[in-house]
């Protein structure tokens, strides 16, 4: 499954890949693998392969026309190309590909309907970014070269031209820290699990608990790695590479002495044992020794194929000092290590830490910080949530150096409907006349978790001058994700998008900025839960009883068409639809719940009641769950254990990678530092740990008054749940498959009952 890939066929592999570069070769294997049998119909043709090969920026364009009976499209680069291709597709055979569900192209009809005329598309941004560095580990750490292949098929067709590629870079690291002679025994106690290396790449964290990286696991995602940018560049992608930040195993002292360090600062309350990081001074020579070590081996492995670095030293990290002249020399021995490197490099940076840590980052500290790097264009700024936090006013567009407006939307990969329809259409372009050094739109989701149209909504609006008409884009989304060859739907699909588009797409209160939270996914307590505003907000704002229209509006579609229940689009919406309604519910029947609990008239058989009403609730939410694998805990336990393979000792290692599947989900961290932080409605985990923690608690509070409530006993009982839980599999669970009802069955048989018995229906 990954065959081992010599250093010298990569490097063969990866020449050949920057020819790719300007060839059209990747947009037809694209075709072959998603439409095999339509592989004749299409005709690629770059405009200008000297200026797609240049370094100058520019805006893409394409058109596709019928040409000698063939779909004929031309573009500006490869990119342009697959952006066209999707055009194609969307607006023409009304198809796509989808998160979740997976491609669609193929379903189009035979033959390919012709384009009339002409069709033709021009990007308002040279680039469209995609990743943050943290979906890579809530995201894609166990993912398979097959599910890498979707996704780098969806990026290449929404028109993304720079994704971020940090698979990998461990063994990047191990190489370079070796051949300045420390030991692996020295370096691998500085690496974290499988689930958490995005926070060591950061400096936040150091070290795994639970068991040491195992060097399988390094070397098998290097093999991936090589996979991948060798597919992103066939398909016009650049890839950004990860460089040296200055973090370095604790042992460098005992190899360097005169070495000069500092400790970075604590992370989120986690013992210095696995935080406060070391961190190489780059004023120190060493650092860039470092950094040219990195820099060339990632050259000598892959090709010299970019020269964009990922490069974050202070991601919620704080500096040592805050003094103007240590920032700004920071950045500038950073700066000099880079290009003394490769002369060509651009240093990538995420500038959360300018939201996060605000309080630090004052005007003048980010002013002198950015002013290490003298040359503007040698830097490129990911302004990172800004739909909702933006910072490049306050930072008059970082002081002139290049950014890219990114839409944030998911932390943690929470899942709950949201998006902010107007913010994503209305702001890229305001701020695209308002400030001259911004050159893309970009997705930076914390983790990659559903609302996929706000993720297209971005990436198109890189296309059109002007802000989308969402009403017209959400009709469009749905004659396509439904789509029938004669193109009629039941009327209800289109409402149920409606509704979804005026409520939970349409967030304008800006006190919850992000995917919300169901409050069943946190550990019980009688305060706290409610109420909750920021980035996993657990208010909801906007009227539930619209997403219940949304709802009934989709049931009524099932029972119109019939079928609707064997399209996979269809069932995923569905089943998500029914986990927000269930969730709302959950959240008044809770509050409702409390209040009576509280009350100087406690009615004792009222409060029973409700806590049965939650823990039916939950069970009815597990069942509607489990019947699509894309809502279930299963998958992630089991492709996280797949990663084994069949090293020696394969069963010890799976083992050790499902507990980092399990931590962080649940207490993330060895013990619960940033608990429920990435929790998941997933089946079998709603059912085999929400569930318990919830009855457990709930049992207790029918059992006490206001008076006798303990918090010790109540939070005693739901931490042996959150305990049992950790290495509760070490055998594997296995993707079930006994059990798993049909979807059609489980909202008739399960959840339409449910919403009765809760009266929402
Ligand atoms: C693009 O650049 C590569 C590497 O420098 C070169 O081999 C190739 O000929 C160039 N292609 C075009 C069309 O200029
Ligand atoms: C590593 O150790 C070897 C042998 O002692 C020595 O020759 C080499 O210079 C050392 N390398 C570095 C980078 O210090
Ligand atoms: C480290 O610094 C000390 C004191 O400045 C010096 O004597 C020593 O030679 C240095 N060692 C190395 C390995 O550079
Ligand atoms: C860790 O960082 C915190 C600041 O965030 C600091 O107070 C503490 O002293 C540091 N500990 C060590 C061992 O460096
Ligand atoms: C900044 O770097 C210069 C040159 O390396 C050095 O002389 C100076 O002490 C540094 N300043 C601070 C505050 O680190
Ligand atoms: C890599 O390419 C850049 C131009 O993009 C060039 O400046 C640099 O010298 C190259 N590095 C190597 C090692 O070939
Ligand atoms: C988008 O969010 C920003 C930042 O919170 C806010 O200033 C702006 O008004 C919002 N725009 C729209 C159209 O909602
Ligand atoms: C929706 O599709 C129609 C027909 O193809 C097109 O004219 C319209 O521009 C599309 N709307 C958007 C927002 O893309
Ligand atoms: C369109 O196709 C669907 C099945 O895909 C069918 O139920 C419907 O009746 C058809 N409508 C027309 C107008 O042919
Ligand atoms: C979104 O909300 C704003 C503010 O409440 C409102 O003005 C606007 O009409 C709403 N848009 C839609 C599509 O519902
Ligand atoms: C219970 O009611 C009292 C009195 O109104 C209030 O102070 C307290 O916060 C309430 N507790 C809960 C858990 O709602
Ligand atoms: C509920 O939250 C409060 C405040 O964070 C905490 O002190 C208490 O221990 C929690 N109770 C339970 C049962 O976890």
């Amino acid at each position: 499954m990954r065959p081992t890939v010599s250093v010298t066929t990569c490097l063969l592999a990866s020449l050949w890949a920057i020819a790719a570069a300007t060839s059209t070769q990747g947009l037809y294997d694209l075709v072959k693998r998603r439409i095999p049998s339509h592989c004749e119909d299409f005709v690629f043709i770059l405009d200008d392969a000297t200026r797609a090969n240049g370094t100058e920026l520019f805006n893409d364009e394409y058109s596709i026309s019928t040409s000698n009976g063939s779909i004929a499209i031309a573009g500006t680069s490869p990119s342009a190309l697959a952006t066209g291709l999707r055009r194609y597709f969307t607006d023409v055979a009304h198809e796509d590909i989808y998160w979740f569900i997976g491609s669609r192209l193929d379903q189009a009809a035979s033959p390919l309907p012709r384009p009339q005329g002409t069709i033709t598309g021009k990007s308002i941004v040279p680039f469209r970014y995609f990743f943050n560095t943290v979906t890579f580990s809530y995201t894609t750490p166990f993912w398979s070269w097959e599910d890498w292949e979707l996704e780098l098929d969806w990026l290449a067709l929404h028109g993304v031209n720079l994704p971020l590629a940090w698979v990998g870079f461990e063994k990047i690291l191990l190489d370079v820290f070796q051949s300045i002679n420390l030991t692996t025994s020295e370096i691998i106690p500085f690496f974290s699990g499988p689930a958490f290396q995005a926070w060591n790449r950061f400096g936040n964290i150091q070290g795994s608990w639970g068991g040491e990286l195992p060097l399988q696991w390094i070397d098998g995602q290097f093999q991936l790695q090589q996979k991948i940018v060798t597919r992103m560049l066939d398909l016009g992608m650049t890839p950004i590479l990860p460089a040296f930040t200055g973090f370095v195993p604790r042992a460098l002292v005992d190899v360097y002495p005169n070495a000069t360090v500092v400790n970075g600062s604590q992370w989120e309350e986690f013992p210095t044992e696995y935080t406060n990081t070391t961190f190489l001074e780059p004023s120190d020579a060493l650092f860039s020794e470092l950094q040219n070590r990195v820099i060339t081996k990632q050259i000598e492995y892959y090709g010299n194929i970019t020269s964009y670095y990922t490069l974050d030293q202070y991601n919620e990290n704080d500096p040592f000092s805050g003094d103007l002249s240590y920032l700004r020399n920071i950045t500038h021995g950073t700066w000099q290590s880079l290009k003394s490197a490769n002369p060509a490099a651009v240093w990538v940076m995420q500038g959360w830490l300018f939201t996060s840590n605000a309080d630090f980052w004052t005007n003048e500290r980010i002013e002198a910080y950015l002013s290490g790097v003298e040359e503007d264009e040698d830097m490129l700024i990911l302004d990172l949530f800004s739909e909702s936090q933006p910072q490049w006013q306050r930072t008059d567009s970082y002081h002139g150096k290049p950014w890219i407006w990114n839409q944030l939307h998911d932390y943690g990969g929470n899942m709950g409907l949201y998006g902010q329809i107007a913010n994503v259409t209305i702001n890229p372009i305001a701020a695209l006349a308002n400030s001259s050094s911004l050159v893309g739109f970009g997705l930076t989701p914390e983790g990659q978790e559903g609302n996929e149209i706000m993720y297209k909504l971005l990436l198109d609006q890189a296309w059109s001058s002007a802000p989308i008409d969402t009403a017209s884009y959400f009709r469009n989304w749905t004659r396509t994700r439904y789509s029938t060859s004669n193109g009629t739907l039941p009327e209800e699909l289109y409402n149920a998008w409606e509704w979804l588009r005026q409520s939970a797409y349409n967030n304008t209160q800006l006190t919850s900025n992000a995917v919300p939270k169901a409050i069943y996914e946190l550990a019980p307590n009688i305060t706290t839960l409610t109420g909750r505003t920021g980035h996993h907000p657990t208010t909801i704002n906007y009227d539930p009883q619209a997403v219940l229209a949304a709802w009934q509006n989709m049931y009524a579609a099932g029972n119109a068409e019939a079928s609707l229940w064997s399209n996979p689009a269809f069932k995923h919406d569905i089943v998500d639809i029914t986990r927000q309604v269930l969730a709302n519910a959950f959240l008044s029947t809770y509050t409702t719940l409390i209040s009576d609990w509280n009350s100087t008239s406690t009615n004792t058989t009222a409060v029973r009641t409700q806590a049965d009403t939650l823990t039916k609730l939950l069970t009815s939410l597990d069942a509607a769950l489990s019947a699509l694998p894309q809502f279930s805990l299963a998958p992630w336990i089991d492709s996280a254990r797949a990663w084994a393979g069949n090293a020696t000792n394969s069963s010890a290692i799976a083992d050790f990678y499902e507990y980092n599947a399990r931590n962080q989900i649940t207490l993330w961290g060895p013990d619960g530092e940033i608990n429920d932080y990435a929790s998941k409605s997933w089946g079998g985990l709603v059912g085999e740990y929400y569930l318990p923690r919830w009855q457990s608690f709930l049992d207790y509070l029918v059992s006490v008054t206001p008076a006798t409530y303990d918090a010790s006993v109540a939070r005693a009982g739901v931490e042996a749940v959150e305990q049992e839980f950790q290495d509760a599999g070490s055998g594997g669970v296995g993707v079930r498959t006994e059990g798993v009802r049909e979807v059609k069955d489980v909202v008739e048989s399960v959840v339409v009952p449910a919403l009765s018995d809760l009266r929402v229906l």
